[in-house]
């Protein structure tokens, strides 16, 4: 979706269009951002958020993102919404600790010393990433035996990909977190508690973009071939259209089998989508199926 193409418009935008139809024109022709990729209501949203847009109506708006490129930025920035928590899907987790993760380590490849392989497909901060790392260590542990497992996060904000490689968290962003979770998994220092080393090995963060037509999968997993693929919260903020593009290249990056979990508010518009079935009791978590 990103271009760094700066310029301006070359256009006039009409003033009958409506406005967001305005401000979509304006980010693809002066910077080749396709915003028409969100939700409609979402953009309204966010747009109705920038003082300069209340401030002004959309065709002279349209004007000045066309031109100013801190203004442009700022909007974008206002699109990423990056929210996340630990654990924060409860039924699916709770599912992925006591079926998925042991049905998974169990299987014949993996004690052979094929990794168990999981995609978090825009992390944000990574407390989903770092939420799975610490069930997979906790199983091992209970296991006595190694489980060869890799994470990948993913996401489109640097700074956000920054903060969730380096796994420190206030006291309270850590507040749903076991006890034992947290004894085993964090180290404590003054505030904060940051994620053991021990974890950091298994688990890596990179920028893949999940509107690149180019890629189904991210570049440090070289072929997909996902267990698991995490992409909660994120569906919601595109258009159907976008959903079903974003979709089929998830089911592509799965392996036979594997499963793709969502949020509860995201589950209807997965379980519309061919080649996935919901698993019960867990309707936020889909099956791929040939
Ligand atoms: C609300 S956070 C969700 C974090 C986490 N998955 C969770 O459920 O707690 C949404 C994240 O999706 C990322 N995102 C949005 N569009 C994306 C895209 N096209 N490619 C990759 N990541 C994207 C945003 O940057 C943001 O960090």
């Amino acid at each position: 979706m990103k271009s760094s193409r700066p310029g301006d418009t070359g256009q006039q935008q009409s003033p009958g269009m409506p406005a967001l139809e305005q401000v979509v024109a304006a980010m693809r022709q002066a910077w080749g951002h396709d915003l028409a990729a969100f939700e409609p209501g979402f953009l309204l949203r966010s747009l109705s958020n920038r003082p300069a847009f209340a401030s002004a109506d959309a065709e002279s708006y349209s004007r000045r993102l066309a031109t100013d490129r801190t203004e442009a930025d700022a909007l974008l920035r206002s699109l990423q919404v990056s929210f996340s928590e630990f654990f924060r899907n409860p039924t699916a987790f709770a599912l992925l600790e006591q079926h998925i993760l042991p049905d998974l380590a169990g299987q014949e490849r993996v004690s052979r010393g094929d990794e168990i392989r999981i995609w978090s497909a825009g992390c944000a901060t990574g407390q989903e990433v770092w939420s799975l790392a610490i069930l997979l260590d906790e199983m091992r542990r209970a296991l006595e035996r190694p489980i060869p497992y890799r994470i990948i996060g993913t996401d489109i904000g640097e700074a956000d990909l920054g903060f969730a490689s380096a796994g420190v968290y206030s006291v309270a962003s850590v507040a749903k977190v076991r006890v034992g979770q947290l004894e085993a998994c964090f180290s404590r220092q003054l505030d904060t508690y940051a994620i053991v080393p021990r974890l950091h090995a298994n688990v890596s963060f990179s920028h893949h973009d999940l509107l690149d037509a180019r890629a189904s999968a991210p570049a440090a997993s070289i072929y997909g071939g996902f267990d698991v693929v995490f992409c909660s919260n994120v569906l919601l903020y595109y258009r159907a259209e976008t959903q079903r593009l974003i979709l089929d290249r998830l089911l592509r990056s799965l392996a036979p089998a594997g499963y793709l979990i969502v949020d509860d508010t995201e589950r209807q518009a997965v379980g519309r989508h061919r080649g996935l079935r919901a698993l019960v009791p867990a309707p936020s978590v889909f099956q791929k199926v040939n």
